[in-house]
Formats: structure tokens, C-alpha cells, sequence
């Protein structure tokens, strides 16, 4: 954190208090921390206990230039090398999300190149709303990261997930990611699947799954922050791209194959976190099928499996990870695959279990390693996920 500019957004509600601490704990850690607060952040504790914690002055209004030199919002957005939102409020979030600009936080927050966290405190029933999970999914599709709040006594009376991280563990996290930005797999080729396969039976009809592809982009991010040349094979063409990744849009099982068998030699490290299809139509019809009276069979014809291709392949210097998404037996089938696909690890999730596998921003996966060794994690973020998983992977290469 040494010298690094961080820009602590801060919105109102009554962990306020904790962003005074997390002021102290930044500039404690090293960091040149500037803040900025709303209007209803103000009701809860002055400006002038951040402006003393940070030795800065605190910008809460868009209207009062301090220097006529600069304009203040714009200047504030290009001096940060991190934004963080602490607290965040379901409000900031939904202008967030919407691109709302009407106030010195949420102007400066549009204004800003920097990498944007955000760490939520609300209510736990306003965490959950439709709306602001909305709101969250978004921000994530925009790249945004999230600092999960944790569960336990909320002000409101209630206990549940609500509570804004502790200080110390966001320090933790910020620090991380920027020591993160580290050369661990400089001059290592990591080839990553991500996404469902679309497999087409006439012009009109698909066969696809509920794989969006934002656990195969988070691992290629952080693999890419960790130095590595990356490629990402993908029908997800939704997510943004992450930085340094190069990216090949496919649609198929085949197609994806093709475009992995380019790199079967030249890569250092292969995670599979595709939900490839192991079936495709065996004919694709290439007018509208037209309904008739009757049943309707579909002959299907296996796919070829790039996870076992390889791995069966692969020379000892290579690392294969592969992913294993079940409903049931989630042990028994994972070992399952890590031998018959000669993996050196299968990461597991049990999709049918919530907060875990498609679609949402968090999974609960287990390792299953050399010697079918089992490392049990707990619900974290695809981010979090993706970073144990590139962890693994450069610790194999190195045993290697
Ligand atoms: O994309 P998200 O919405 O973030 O969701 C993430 C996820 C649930 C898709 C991901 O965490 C996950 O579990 N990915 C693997 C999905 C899957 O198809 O698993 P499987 O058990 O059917 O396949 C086992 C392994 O073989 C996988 O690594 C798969 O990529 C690979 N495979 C399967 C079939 C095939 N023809 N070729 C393959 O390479």
C-alpha cells in the first residue's frame, strides 16, 4: 500500500463509523488516502474525522472547487489508483449500476479509470432484493469488485449477511490485490475454457446450459495479474474482457476443441471451467424443422472431451485443471474424473447448491488434488475462487 493513492468513497449509513477506522488503517498501512462523502454519510459523523484521520481535505459537494486550478471531481478520479466504497448503501449501488451521476461520490465514481471495490452494508433483507442483486450482478459485469460484507449483529436488530467487513480485512484485500500484480507465472502460457457450448440443431433451435462464464473470466483475469500470457476460449461474449487476456469467441464443443488443440503444446497450465456439451445433434438442419403431428426424436452424437484430451496428453512439465459440475455424489464423481481424464486437479462445486455454480458471483468449490487430497472451501466470491485456483496451479508448476 506504500504510496499508493486510494480514494475512499464513503455513503451513509451506520457502519460510517467503520470507514473512520478504515481511513486510519490506509494511511496506517502506508497509503495517501483522500475521502469523499454524501450528503447522508455526513449525518452519521463529520467530515472533519476523516479529514483529520486521512490529513486531507474531504470533498462532499461537486459544487465547491477547493482549487481553482483543477476541476475536483475529475482531478480526484485520475489521482486514485483504487476507488473504495465503504460503506456502500443499496442507493450508491443502484446510481452505480445505472450510471448515475448527482452528487461528489457517484460523479467522481463515473469520472475514474481506477480499479473500482465496493463493500456493501445494508440491511439483510436489502442485500437480498431482487433489485439491488441486480444492481450487484451488473456492477460486477462492469468489472467492478466486491468486498463481500460479512453475516452477524446488524444495527437494524436484525442478524444476517449485512455487516461491512471488518477494517482490517479490507485493508487485507486491497493490499492483496495490489501485490497480486506479481510476476508468479511471467513467461507462462495458461489456456482457460470458460462459458457454456451452443451446440445449433437448425437455424432457429439450440442446445446450451446456464453457464455464463464468470468463473473461467475471473480465473483468466487473475492468471493475467499473476504475469501470465493468457488465452481464453469462450461463447461468453457478455463479460468484459479482462485486461492482457487474449480472447477466441467459439460456439461449439468442436469449435472450442479446435481452438485448444492450438495451444495442447505451447501452454504451461490448462484450466477447464467450460460446461461443455457432451452431446450435439447428429444432423443440423439447415431449414426451420417444421412441427408435425407427433413425437419428435433428436438423434445426438458425443462430443470430444478436450479436458481428457489433454490431460491424457500432457507432458510432465504441463498442469491440467479441470472442473467437476454435479448435483449429487460431488466426492465420488470428482475423483472420477480426476482419474479418468489424468487431471492434476479437479475443482468441484455442487451446482444445485445456492450461491454456488451458474450464474451468480460466488461459489463453493472443493480441491481435489495429487493423491486425491481434498481442500474444503468456504462460500467466496469467483475472484476469491479464481485466485486458489491460480495459487494451485503455480505450486504444481513448481513441483513440476
Ligand atoms: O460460468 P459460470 O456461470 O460462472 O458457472 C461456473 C460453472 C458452474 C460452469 C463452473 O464452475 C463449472 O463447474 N464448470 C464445469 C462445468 C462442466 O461441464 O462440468 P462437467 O462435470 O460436465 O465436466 C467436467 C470437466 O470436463 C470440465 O472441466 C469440462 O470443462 C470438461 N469437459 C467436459 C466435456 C467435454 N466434452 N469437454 C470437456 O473439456
Amino acid at each position: 500500500m506504500n504510496g499508493k493513492n486510494i480514494l475512499l468513497a464513503v455513503s451513509g449509513g451506520i457502519a460510517v463509523y467503520k470507514a473512520v477506522a478504515l481511513t486510519s488503517k490506509l494511511t496506517q498501512a502506508g497509503a495517501n488516502v483522500k475521502v469523499m462523502m454524501t450528503k447522508s454519510a455526513q449525518e452519521f459523523v463529520p467530515p472533519l474525522s476523516f479529514q483529520v484521520l486521512s490529513r486531507n481535505d474531504v470533498y462532499t459537494d461537486t459544487f465547491d472547487e477547493k482549487d481553482s486550478g483543477v476541476v475536483a471531481h475529475i482531478n480526484l478520479a485520475d489521482w486514485a489508483d483504487l476507488v473504495i466504497v465503504a460503506p456502500a448503501t443499496a442507493n450508491v449501488i443502484g446510481k452505480m449500476a445505472n450510471g448515475i451521476a448527482d452528487d461528489m461520490v457517484t460523479t467522481t465514481l463515473l469520472a475514474t479509470e481506477a480499479p473500482i471495490w465496493v463493500a456493501p452494508a445494508m440491511n439483510v433483507h436489502m442485500i437480498a432484493h431482487p433489485a439491488v442483486v441486480r444492481n450487484i450482478n451488473q456492477l460486477y459485469a462492469d468489472g467492478v469488485r466486491f468486498i463481500e460484507p460479512s453475516e452477524g449483529y446488524l444495527a437494524c436488530g436484525y442478524v444476517g449477511r449485512g455487516r461491512l467487513e471488518e477494517p482490517e480485512r479490507i485493508v487485507g484485500h486491497l493490499t492483496a490485490y495490489f501485490t497480486e500484480k506479481n510476476t508468479t507465472l511471467a513467461g507462462r502460457k495458461v489456456v482457460i475454457t470458460a462459458g457454456a457450448t451452443i451446440e445449433k440443431l437448425d437455424p432457429v433451435r439450440y442446445f446450451t446450459n446456464h453457464s455464463t462464464g464468470k468463473m473461467g473470466f475471473a480465473v483468466a483475469e487473475t492468471a493475467a495479474r499473476y504475469g501470465a500470457e493468457v488465452v481464453l476460449v469462450t461463447s461468453s461474449t457478455k463479460l468484459p474482457v479482462p485486461h492482457g487476456v487474449a480472447v477466441h469467441y467459439i460456439e461449439t464443443a468442436q469449435e472450442m476443441y479446435d481452438e485448444v488443440m492450438k495451444h495442447q503444446d505451447s501452454a504451461d497450465i490448462f484450466v477447464m471451467s467450460a460446461a461443455v456439451a457432451d452431446y450435439t445433434p447428429k444432423v443440423i438442419h439447415e431449414h426451420k424443422i417444421k412441427k408435425q403431428p407427433g413425437d419428435f426424436a433428436i438423434e445426438m452424437v458425443r462430443t470430444k472431451d478436450i479436458l481428457a484430451e489433454i490431460g491424457q496428453n500432457k507432458r510432465d512439465t504441463q498442469v491440467v485443471i479441470g472442473f467437476a459440475a454435479e448435483t449429487q455424489n460431488v466426492k465420488e464423481n470428482a475423483l472420477k474424473k480426476l482419474h479418468s481424464k489424468n487431471a492434476d486437479m479437479i475443482v468441484a462445486n455442487n451446482v444445485a447448491q445456492i450461491g454456488a455454480g451458474f450464474g451468480v458471483d460466488t461459489n463453493q468449490v472443493t480441491f481435489y488434488g495429487h493423491d486425491d487430497a481434498e481442500t474444503v472451501f468456504p462460500l467466496l466470491s469467483k475472484q476469491e475462487v479464481a485466485r486458489e485456483i491460480i495459487e494451485q496451479a503455480a505450486r504444481f508448476l513448481e513441483e513440476k
